[in-house]
């Protein structure tokens, strides 16, 4: 990301109704598994509707070094050539993953298993994020790793040249740790298992699917099992990457807390592993209606009718955490607006995100008027009729963070400011323009 750029303050103001139509980006995850297993499969996999953001691109120009011939064809239309499972070579430079832990942590999986050295590193914010969750059990796959005090990159793989198949339960519910040890997991001889006790984002295993890989989902007493058999011919495919729901948050978010607004926000995807914001939505009253239902790309998606209106505080339940992680910081802000008090239950992995999300968001609700408490695991916000706004959030190069007070000053008192918008380009390079052509005044 531009990190070594200086600065970007915005500012956003009390707006009007927002209305009209929120087209947002293509999905995040979605986009960087395309990319990988790309490179990963035999034949020429076409992508359309690729997320554009800063860390999709590195993980681009990763898939690149590694061999893979990526070309950009068109707006999010994107080609990669692959070079098949156990087919990466060993790069020349350094890997920068920039602000991407999504990146990082799936790259370092597809490296683990194949005998070539890579080196990885990325900006302030993911150099200062657990990487040891992923390459403990890319260790036990034989890749030697080296990584920096507390296991924090730059990190160095010399990838296993005789793997063995790993069987591996995840001490957090996480996608990432999943998806390394799965993606590790294709040049493997037999089965790698991964066990996990809340099912997290399934992107990749309905990814691995489509490419032709033999993977399966069973619920035993164990938790959620996901079985991969080792060395598939992975077989390019078209994807065509559905609308993120986690970026679609913030202009719901909008319309949700300014009075008169009504947006739509058409394609956005519906998957149940990533719709706990949605589901807490509802339950809060929040006026969303969900239109022509139907499936893209393999994931099942919707068009979003969105009506501000009253909302009532809830308890969002610990379970629910996984289907909603990156959306708690959009959600505080909407309780602030809510009518009662909102309690987010069993949220300790926003202490390890982009920043600690829990921190950030505190403090900046705080400078803004609105009353909290954060417990190591729980953000409790106290809802407000009028949320004064007039202070100033600190990011910490998050570009959830950024985005989540700039949706908040668009209906406080006074304006709220962002010491640094820069980071936003990271997953929402058009959000501005989106925003302000609803209606929204920021900038
Ligand atoms: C992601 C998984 C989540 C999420 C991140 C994207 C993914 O992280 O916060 O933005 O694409 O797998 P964890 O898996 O570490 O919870």
């Amino acid at each position: 990301m531009s990190h070594s750029s200086e600065p970007r303050p915005m500012t956003a103001r009390r707006s009007g109704p927002l209305t009209g139509v929120a087209t947002v980006p293509g999905d995040k995850s979605i986009s960087h598994r395309a990319l990988i297993l790309g490179a990963l499969s035999v034949g020429e996999t076409r992508i359309t509707g690729l997320l554009e953001g800063q860390d999709v691109l590195d993980t681009a120009k990763a898939m690149a070094a590694f061999g893979a011939k990526v070309e950009r064809l068109g707006d999010g239309e994107w080609s990669v050539h692959g070079v098949g499972v156990g087919g990466f070579s060993e790069p020349e430079g350094v890997i920068d993953c920039g602000n991407s832990g999504t990146g990082v942590r799936l790259i370092m999986g597809a490296v683990a298993t194949t005998p070539i050295t890579a080196t990885f590193t990325g900006d302030a914010s993911l150099s200062r994020r657990p990487m040891a969750r992923v390459t403990d059990p890319l260790a036990q796959f034989g890749a030697q790793i080296t990584a920096r005090e507390g296991g924090r990159l730059p990190i160095t793989i010399q990838g296993a040249a005789d793997p063995l198949p790993v069987r591996y339960r995840t001490p957090v519910a996480s996608a990432q740790i999943k998806s390394a040890i799965l993606l590790a997991g294709l040049n493997v001889p037999g089965e790698t298992v991964v066990i996990e006790s809340e099912p997290t984002r399934d992107h990749s295993e309905r990814m691995l699917a489509g490419f032709g890989a033999d993977i399966r989902t069973e619920t035993t007493d164990e938790g959620h099992v996901i079985t991969l058999q080792g060395r598939p011919e992975l077989r390019a495919q078209p994807v065509a990457v559905p609308r993120d729901p986690s970026s679609a948050a913030f202009p719901v978010a909008a319309a949700l807390i300014v009075p008169g607004s009504e947006i739509r926000v058409p394609g956005v995807s519906r998957n149940p592993t990533r719709d706990g914001l949605y589901v807490t939505l509802l339950d809060m009253g929040a006026d969303i209606a969900f239109e022509n239902e139907r499936e893209e790309g393999g994931e099942p998606v919707a068009d979003l009718v969105v009506r501000h209106g009253p909302l009532q505080g809830v308890t969002v339940p610990a379970e629910r955490a996984a289907s909603m992680i990156d959306e708690f910081p959009i959600l505080s802000v909407i309780a602030a607006f809510a009518e009662g008090t909102t309690v987010m239950n069993g949220v300790a992995e926003l202490r390890v995100k982009e920043s600690d999300r829990i921190d950030a968001m505190a403090r900046g609700l705080e400078a803004n008027g609105v009353r909290v408490e954060e417990t190591k695991d729980s953000l409790t916000v106290h809802g407000m009729g009028r949320v004064p706004g007039g202070g100033t959030a600190v990011t910490h190069l998050d570009h959830r963070i950024a985005m989540s007070f700039l949706v908040l000053g668009l209906a406080t008192v006074a304006p709220v400011s962002i010491d640094d918008g820069d980071p936003i380009a990271t997953s929402f390079p058009g959000f501005l323009p989106l925003m302000q052509g609803l209606g929204a005044d920021l900038g």
